[in-house]
C-alpha cells in the first residue's frame, strides 16, 4: 500500500485509517515481528479498543492485518503484551505448534460508569496460526481486579531464575508483579514505586527488561506514566535495579526518562527477541492526541529503538538508538568531515536521516526550514547544559494550546563530545544526543514541506563527521 495523504508519516507506522494509541502484544515469531495496537476501527478519536494488528520482517516495512481481538462480554481490549509460550506451559499448543498467548486488559466500560472500581481485569488469548485469528480463554478474566481503579496494562515474560511467567501490572501509582507456571493461575509477588520515580499521574504500561552487564544481569523497569512528564502530559519513566524473581530492588533513586520529548508514550519491548531488546512507543501525547490534525487516521509509532545499557557518572542508564534496520532505508546525500560549522546550508527533503559527531561541546543549532519563516529548530544549550527542540513556528498548532513549545532535556553523558543521531519524518523529529543517552521526540504539522537545513553553531565548533541521507518510503 502506498499513503500519501498530507502529513502521512513515510517511515513510521501509521494504521491506513482510524485511530490509534499504545502499541500492544509486540512478539517476534517465526521470522515475523508483531506490532498489535490500540485501535478504533469506527472513528479517528479515541473509542472502544480493540487490537489493531501490523507485520514485518525487518522491524521498518509493515504490512496491516485483519483486528486481532474485538470487545466482548468483559468490555473493551486495553493494553497488553503477548508471548511465544515455546514449552506450552499453557496447554493452549497443538500438534507441536507454539502457541502466541495474548495477554491484556479487558476495560468493562459499564462497571467504570456505574462508578465501581473492579472494572479492568487482566484476560489471555490463543493464536496457532502467527497471530492471524485468536481464541479467547473460557476461564477470562485470568486476573480479577482486587478494587483498583487503575490495574492494566499486563506486560509478562519468562524469568528463567524462577522459571515461571511474570507479569508486570501497573496498579495506578506503583507496580505490582504477579508470577504464573501457566499464564492462567496467577499469584501476587510483590508491589513496587510508591515513593519513587515521577508520580504527576497515573502509571501505565510498563515492561522489565534485563541487560548483561559485566557477566552480572540488571534489571530495568519501564513505567509509563501520564500526565506528569519531563515536558508535560504522557512520558515513558524507568527505574535501573535487580529483580530476583520476585520483588524489583533499584539501584539509586534517580528519576529516569525513555525520551524527554512531547511524544513518546506507553513504549515497551518486543518479546521474544533473545538478548536484542528492541522498544517503540506512540508518537503522541494525550495532552492533544484526539486533537491532531490528520484526517484519514489519527496517531502513528516511533522508530524501533535498540536499547543498551550505559553508565555515566556512576550510574545505569538506558540508551537508545533507531534500528539498524533503517539504515537499509538511506541514501547518504552529503558527508562531511571537519566542518567548521556556521551558517552551513542543505537542502533536503523528508524522511531524513542524520548523524554527526563533534569532540567538543558548544552551543549549537539546526534548524529544519518549511518555508514561509516556519522552522523546527533542534540544538545544545551550554549556559543551562540543555538539548532542545522547539516546534514553536513548525506548523499547525492552533487545536491545542500546549502544543506550540520548545522542549528541553538535561544533559547527561559526562563525555567532551555530541554524537548526534536525528530521524526526521514529514511530521516528526527524533533526536537521539550522546548516543541515545538523551532522547527526544517530538510530532509537529507543517503547512509546506522541508526545503533545507542550516546549521548555526559557536565558531569554535568543529564537527568531525556529518552525515546526511535521504531516507526511502517504507510505503513504496
Ligand atoms: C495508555 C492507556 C492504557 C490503556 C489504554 C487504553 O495510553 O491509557 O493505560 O490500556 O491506553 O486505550
Amino acid at each position: 500500500t502506498v499513503y500519501h495523504e498530507r502529513w502521512r508519516p513515510q517511515v513510521h507506522f501509521s494504521p491506513k485509517a482510524h485511530w490509534t494509541n499504545d502499541p500492544n502484544g509486540m512478539v517476534y515469531s517465526n521470522g515475523t515481528y508483531h506490532l498489535f495496537f490500540q485501535y478504533f476501527p469506527g472513528g479517528t478519536t479515541w473509542g472502544p479498543m480493540h487490537w489493531g494488528h501490523t507485520i514485518s520482517k525487518d522491524l521498518i516495512h509493515w504490512q496491516e492485518q485483519p483486528v486481532a481481538l474485538y470487545p466482548d462480554s468483559l468490555g473493551y481490549i486495553f493494553s497488553g503484551s503477548a508471548v511465544a509460550d515455546v514449552h506450552n506451559t499453557s496447554g493452549f499448543g497443538k500438534g507441536g505448534k507454539t502457541p502466541l498467548v495474548a495477554i491484556y486488559t479487558n476495560h468493562d466500560p459499564k462497571g467504570e460508569h456505574d462508578g465501581k472500581n473492579d472494572f479492568q481485569n487482566q484476560s489471555i488469548a490463543y493464536s496457532l496460526d502467527e497471530g492471524k485469528t485468536w481464541t479467547k480463554y473460557s476461564g477470562n478474566p485470568v486476573l480479577k481486579n482486587p478494587g483498583i481503579r487503575d490495574f492494566r496494562d499486563p506486560k509478562v515474560n519468562w524469568v528463567e531464575t524462577v522459571k515461571k511467567w511474570i507479569m508486570t501490572l501497573a496498579t495506578q501509582d506503583h507496580i505490582t508483579f504477579f508470577s504464573s507456571p501457566d499464564l492462567k493461575n496467577w499469584t501476587k509477588e510483590s508491589e513496587f514505586g510508591k515513593t519513587l520515580g515521577a508520580h504527576g499521574g497515573v502509571w501505565e504500561c510498563p515492561d522489565l527488561l534485563a541487560f548483561d552487564h559485566q557477566g552480572k544481569k540488571v534489571w530495568v523497569l519501564i513505567v509509563n506514566i501520564n500526565p506528569g512528564g519531563p515536558n508535560k502530559g504522557s512520558a515513558t519513566q524507568y527505574f535501573t535495579g535487580d529483580f530476583d524473581g520476585h520483588t524489583f530492588t533499584p539501584g539509586d533513586s534517580i528519576t529516569k526518562w525513555i525520551d524527554y520529548g512531547a511524544d513518546e508514550y506507553a513504549g515497551i519491548t518486543w518479546s521474544n527477541t533473545g538478548k536484542r531488546h528492541v522498544f517503540l512507543g506512540w508518537m503522541s501525547n494525550w495532552m492533544y492526541a484526539n486533537e491532531v490534525p490528520t484526517k484519514t487516521w489519527r496517531n502513528a509509532m516511533t522508530i524501533p529503538r535498540e536499547l543498551s545499557l550505559v553508565k555515566e557518572n556512576g550510574h545505569f542508564y538506558v540508551s537508545s538508538l533507531p534500528v539498524k534496520e533503517l539504515q537499509a532505508s538511506a541514501t547518504t546525500v552529503s558527508r562531511r568531515t571537519n566542518l567548521k560549522a556556521n551558517g552551513d546550508v542543505y537542502m533536503c527533503t523528508a524522511p531524513l536521516y542524520l548523524t554527526m559527531k563533534a569532540d567538543e561541546l558548544k552551543d549549537f543549532t539546526m534548524s529544519f526550514h518549511y518555508g514561509a519563516g516556519a522552522e523546527l529548530v533542534i540544538g545544545f544549550d551550554k549556559a543551562s547544559n540543555t538539548w532542545f527542540i522547539d516546534r514553536t513556528t513548525t506548523g499547525e498548532h492552533g487545536f491545542n494550546k500546549e502544543f506550540a513549545a520548545r522542549h528541553t532535556a538535561p544533559r547527561i553523558a559526562t563525555g567532551k563530545g555530541l554524537e548526534l543521531t536525528l530521524v526526521v519524518d514529514e511530521t516528526s523529529v527524533e533526536m537521539f544526543a550522546d548516543h541515545g543517552v538523551i532522547t527526544m521526540t517530538d510530532i509537529f504539522f507543517p503547512n509546506a514541506p522541508l526545503q533545507k537545513i542550516s546549521i548555526t553553531a559557536d565558531k569554535e565548533l568543529l564537527i568531525r563527521q556529518w552525515q546526511l541521507s535521504k531516507l526511502k518510503s517504507i510505503w513504496k
